[in-house]
């Protein structure tokens, strides 16, 4: 098949995935998650690090064979280099570089956060510019001005928590199961997110904070545990529907004032957090009263996956940024 054939592989937590994009199309994007972290609460980098070794062979197998390319009709092999876990990250950066050697190609060097962003894309190639995009996951929560697929600001982010952490941790806190995101808006859709009131920030700005939210809902719980011992479970729902309500206000508050301060209303949303149906709703609605222009990708490119990693690499193979042999993964870095 004639065109650009890049192969992309993402390694950044405790998902393996890799895609095959050509011309700008997915043509594959498995995703390997790794269940073991639930028993501890939380990603254990160790444990992350040996399933890559276990599973990146398998899942780049099946990303070609999906793919209907063969190895050697790529031209480029992207890797994210940035940030996450680095024992994870130098899994799939090492596995990318020595392949693209033994092809005698190129590789693309990606950043996970601005791919989460050009997700966006991988549905709505024709989507506006510039947009606005949240991105809301487990590990980030940023707004990010999005002029073009090179010309990418971050113009708010958290100074502690991110959105996700602030799910899981209130989870926790309620005693439900590591990541407790998808269960608090289980037990939401049946309670009353008025019924309690949880303190929210006073930050500056574009940034978000999430700490005192925490510590809101913990001092709440220790009082109302010491009158009634059994005062979570017989509040599950309510006490989840309040906590959601109070993490989606905040985030609704400065995307508002981002929208106001740049003028623009195209939104696009980004990160894991983006599956919250108190989310979705409340940004569909805001989307409504203020005419903006909504898209929220489908789940698949909202989670950690290799076809957003694709859909940038794409972008940089046409511009020529190709990495460097001295490249390789960072744990941190920002754009
Ligand atoms: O983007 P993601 O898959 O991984 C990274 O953190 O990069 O996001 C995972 C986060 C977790 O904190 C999880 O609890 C949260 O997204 N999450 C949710 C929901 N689904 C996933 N939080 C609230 N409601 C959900 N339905
Ligand atoms: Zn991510």
């Amino acid at each position: 098949m004639s065109g650009v054939h890049i192969l992309a592989i993402e390694s950044s937590c405790d998902e393996t995935s890799a895609s095959v994009i050509s011309n700008g199309r997915i043509l594959s994007n498995v995703i390997y998650t790794q269940k073991i972290h639930e028993q501890y609460g939380g990603v254990v980098p160790e444990h992350a690090s040996r399933l890559h070794i276990r599973h990146i062979l398998p899942v780049v197998q099946e990303a070609m064979s999906q793919s209907g390319i063969a190895l050697e009709e790529l031209n480029a092999i992207a890797y994210t280099q940035a940030p996450g876990l680095i024992g994870a990250l130098i899994v799939g950066s090492t596995f990318a570089k020595g392949l693209a050697w033994s092809l005698n190609i190129p590789t693309l060097a990606i950043h996970h956060m601005k791919a989460h962003v050009l997700a966006n894309l991988i549905e709505k190639p024709d989507i506006p510019f510039p947009f606005l995009c949240l991105t809301v996951s487990g590990g980030h929560t940023q707004i990010v001005q999005v002029d073009s697929p090179y010309e990418l600001k971050v113009i708010g982010e958290t100074i502690d928590d991110a959105a996700g952490e602030a799910f899981d941790k209130s989870a926790k806190m309620l005693g439900l199961p590591y990541p407790g995101g998808p269960l608090i808006d289980h037990h939401a859709s049946n309670g009353n997110p008025k019924r309690f009131v949880f303190a929210k920030p006073q930050i500056e700005g574009l940034n978000f904070s999430f700490s005192g939210v925490k510590t809101s809902i913990l001092y709440f719980l220790q009082a109302e545990l010491k009158k009634d011992d059994q005062f979570i479970t017989n509040n599950l729902n309510d006490l989840c529907a309040s906590i959601q309500y109070t993490i989606v206000q905040i985030l609704i508050t400065k995307l508002k004032r981002a929208v106001k301060e740049t003028g623009i209303q195209t939104i696009a949303l980004a990160g894991g957090v983006s599956a919250n149906k108190g989310l979705r709703s409340s940004l569909t609605q805001e989307a409504q009263k203020q005419h903006w222009q909504l898209h929220i990708p489908s789940f698949e490119y909202c989670t950690d996956n290799a076809a957003m990693i694709a859909m940038a690499a794409h972008y940089a193979y046409l511009n020529e940024e190709f990495a460097g042999d001295e490249q390789s993964a960072n744990a941190r870095g920002s754009f």
